[in-house]
């Protein structure tokens, strides 16, 4: 039988400022933080799941590994007939909460598109398979955004415009920064954390958010920490989102009195994270914001760093 394993990180989608520009790929040591997807030609072919958030996803043709895999089969017999298309075997270890704010439908899909695209001898090359996720990704959420797909995919910390050639620009982080994270068991369909959102902004609440998207990226290559956090404010999409997230200012204050840089929301939440000056400090705060913002059974908190590494081949 032959098989292969892919793992797809999580990842925070507008890194507190860039909304749907900018997004990052994480790495933890506290646990597998992303799916695992490994496929085989075994028979009968067909489609399974494990993991802690298995039982949350749908079994039919909703399920993303499903829909991606079709997907991948239409490209295949449109732009490489000469490529005889198998019928396989999917078992996806569903290591992400669907609905937290952590790419988790990205990371599923993404694991599909290069696991199949390893399957088959990369027959398509990273541009094309990035522009996939970000339509089966769009499809999903109501909207066509990159930031989670792109980190995913490429890792590291990515600056996307698609309006351009080359549609990421990979961005240093700073390696002596940590991140605490809490995830607090609701779920917040990244949909309906959209259709909140206004259409139009004003021209000053442009402004704001281009300012402090440069300043960020030029602290971020200039290793200017005080830059960095003096222009980590999102006052545009988080007064907003926060309203979903119960206690959401408690765990913001308590974050920062304890000394984090900045506190927001992981893409369209419920995950909130907090950037730290260093691992023990990430500790403290990862669990004091889960004490915090706890909600359901399945929450739970960890520490971790940008993950500059992205999709990858793994041991099954
Ligand atoms: N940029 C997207 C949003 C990320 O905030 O809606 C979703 O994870």
């Amino acid at each position: 039988m032959a098989q292969l394993s892919v793992f797809a990180p999580a990842s925070i989608g507008n890194f507190i400022v860039g909304f749907d520009v900018l997004g990052a790929a994480i790495k933890t040591h506290d646990r597998v933080l992303g799916d695992v997807l490994s496929i085989s030609d075994d028979k009968p072919a067909g489609y399974s799941a494990v993991g802690e958030f298995a039982f949350r996803l749908p079994q039919d043709k909703d399920n993303l590994v499903i829909k991606t895999a079709e997907y991948f089969n239409r490209q295949l017999a449109q732009l490489r007939p000469d490529i005889e298309i198998q019928k396989l075997t999917f078992k996806l270890a569903k290591n992400l909460p669907i609905g937290s704010g952590l790419g988790s439908s990205s990371s599923s899909i993404v694991a599909t598109l290069f696991g199949l695209n390893q399957w088959y001898q990369q027959p398509f090359s990273e541009p094309l398979l990035l522009q996939w996720s970000a339509e089966i990704e769009g499809a999903n959420a109501g909207a066509m955004h990159y930031d989670n797909v792109a980190p995913c995919l490429l890792g590291g910390l990515q600056l996307i415009n698609e309006e351009s050639q080359e549609v990421c620009q990979s961005i240093p982080f700073f390696d002596d920064l940590h991140l605490a994270f809490c995830f607090p068991d609701i779920e917040i369909t990244t949909k309906s954390a959209r259709s909140m959102l206004p259409t139009q902004v004003s021209l000053p609440a442009a402004i704001a958010m281009q300012k402090r998207l440069a300043s960020f990226t030029a602290a971020c290559f200039r290793q200017d920490k005080a830059a960095l956090v003096s222009s980590l404010v999102d006052d545009s999409i988080e007064p907003l989102r926060k309203q979903l997230i119960p206690n959401f200012e408690q765990a913001k204050r308590c974050a920062m009195e304890q000394g984090a840089l900045a506190f927001s929301i992981s893409g369209s939440g419920p995950t909130c994270f907090a950037i730290c000056e260093s691992a023990d400090k990430a500790k403290t705060i990862a669990k004091l914001i889960h004490d915090t913002l706890k909600q359901g059974d399945h929450s739970f908190y960890w520490t971790g760093q940008i993950d500059t590494a992205g999709a990858r081949l793994v041991e099954a």
